[in-house]
């Protein structure tokens, strides 16, 4: 594993890999695939990463890819697929087929399922992620030479030099830190968030289901025939405890009451969480040596569930100028690396603020419902409508292949 000096394991990478998510492993298998050398560091422990509960819809382009990298056959096993999803409002549930236009697919599979697959397969290339490195920190951007320091779960200092870093560390990571005053960042809050659940109890309907109300947004989905994922629309800032379980399974119920179906099924609470609704974009999302893929670059709100699609289509435009340039040094595609990815981005953006505008309360005046209530039935009338957002919902095509060549 390299060189000790002065009590720092030096060691050579051509591309170091900051953060185990969606990003950076299915980044780590893009360029393993192409005989490229990577190294994936990851702040937190292994159990951690694997037990994270995040959001879990995939696109059908992000299935094809994981199909195409071979990482698929416990997806294809255990996960759900859907055909698109329902709206439900005014007692009515409506049932949008996306399916049926495209012959496409979105599929229900946990995050941290398709981590764990990543972080299995890595490990069965012998090219583990290295978990509990702490005090991740780039150094000499600005050269061909960068590196990156941190220190390993058994407190070894360590020091990696590469050609490129991958800055895969989310919102919060040390690589856009590292880069903060040299990125323009485009941002609206939302002031709500999404007061999340698992539990032990049979979805409500048999594929996702936004119920929209005038008081605010439920939205149900699953993991399981016996496993559901329920997210409740909460004023921004609401401590998630501050809700006791009955109350949030009664506005559950009282938010998703249909004519056409029967009530909600409570159950028992395994996990609760608050997720914050912001839309961001940086840009550049290249600074020198530094790429920064994912949430280090980028955040939608979780309605329509496109953050890890995001993530792994950055994955692929990098893998591609990646390939690009250890096959014929190329350095053009790494230029055009944020040109490339960003129109990509903005589409996603645009999908999520238009799906968050249309499902969630926002000031509760007499305008406000009637006008989302009228955009709902649109989409339930127009054929046109529901496939403009079928097509993006199940997946635009990848800027670029992932392999080069
Ligand atoms: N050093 C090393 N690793 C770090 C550091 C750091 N300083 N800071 C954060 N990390 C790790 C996190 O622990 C996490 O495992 O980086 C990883 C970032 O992964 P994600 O947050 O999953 O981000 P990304 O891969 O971009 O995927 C985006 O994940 O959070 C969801 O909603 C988000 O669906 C979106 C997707
Ligand atoms: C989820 O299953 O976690 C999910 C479903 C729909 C969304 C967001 C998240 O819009």
């Amino acid at each position: 594993m390299g060189t000790i000096t002065q009590g720092i394991q030096r060691s050579r990478t051509q591309v170091a890999i900051v953060g185990a998510g969606p990003a950076g492993l299915s980044l780590a298998h893009m360029l393993a695939r192409q005989g490229i050398d990577a190294v994936v560091l990851e702040r937190h422990d292994e159990s951690y990463v694997r037990s994270r509960v995040r959001a879990g819809v995939l696109e059908q382009t992000t299935v094809d890819l994981l199909d195409d990298l071979g990482l698929a056959d416990r997806l294809h096993r255990e996960a759900l697929r859907h055909n698109g999803f329902y709206l439900r409002f005014d007692g009515q549930t409506h049932q949008l087929d996306f399916h049926a236009d495209t012959g496409r697919n979105a599929w229900v599979y946990g995050q941290a399922e398709v981590v764990a697959d990543l972080i299995d397969g890595l490990a069965a290339r012998d090219a583990p992620v290295r978990f509990g490195a702490a005090d991740v920190a780039v150094h000499d951007i600005d050269t061909d030479r960068p590196s990156v320091t941190y220190t390993g779960a058994d407190g070894t200092r360590h020091l990696v030099e590469a050609d490129f870093i991958a800055g895969c560390d989310g919102f919060h990571g040390a690589c856009r830190a590292a880069v903060a005053d040299r990125i323009r960042t485009a941002e609206r809050a939302w002031p709500f968030a999404w007061l999340g659940i698992l539990a032990h109890s049979t979805p409500v309907a048999e594929e996702g289901t936004y119920s929209v109300h005038p008081d605010g947004l439920a939205v149900h989905s699953m993991r399981g025939p016996r496993l559901s994922r329920q997210y409740l629309q909460v004023p921004a800032g609401t401590d998630p405890a501050a809700w006791s379980d009955a109350e949030i399974w009664a506005e559950l119920r009282r938010r998703g009451a249909a004519d056409d179906a029967p009530e909600i099924e409570s159950g028992e609470i395994i996990e609760r969480s608050l997720a914050l609704l912001r839309s961001l974009v940086s840009e550049p999302m290249r600074v020198g040596s530094l790429f920064l893929l994912g949430d280090a670059a980028h955040i939608v709100p979780p309605t329509g569930a496109k953050g890890l699609n995001l993530a792994v289509s950055d994955a692929c435009v990098l893998s591609h100028a990646l390939g690009g340039f250890y096959a014929e040094r190329r350095t053009d595609l790494l230029d055009a690396y944020s040109d490339t990815a960003l129109p990509r981005i903005w589409q996603a953006q645009a999908f999520s603020w238009n799906m968050t505008s249309m499902l969630h309360r926002t000031d509760g005046d007499g305008f406000d419902w009637p006008l989302r209530r009228a955009r709902l039935q649109r989409i339930v009338d127009s054929d046109d409508d529901r496939r403009a957002i079928g097509h993006v919902y199940l997946g635009l095509p990848f800027p670029t292949r992932w392999r080069y060549a």
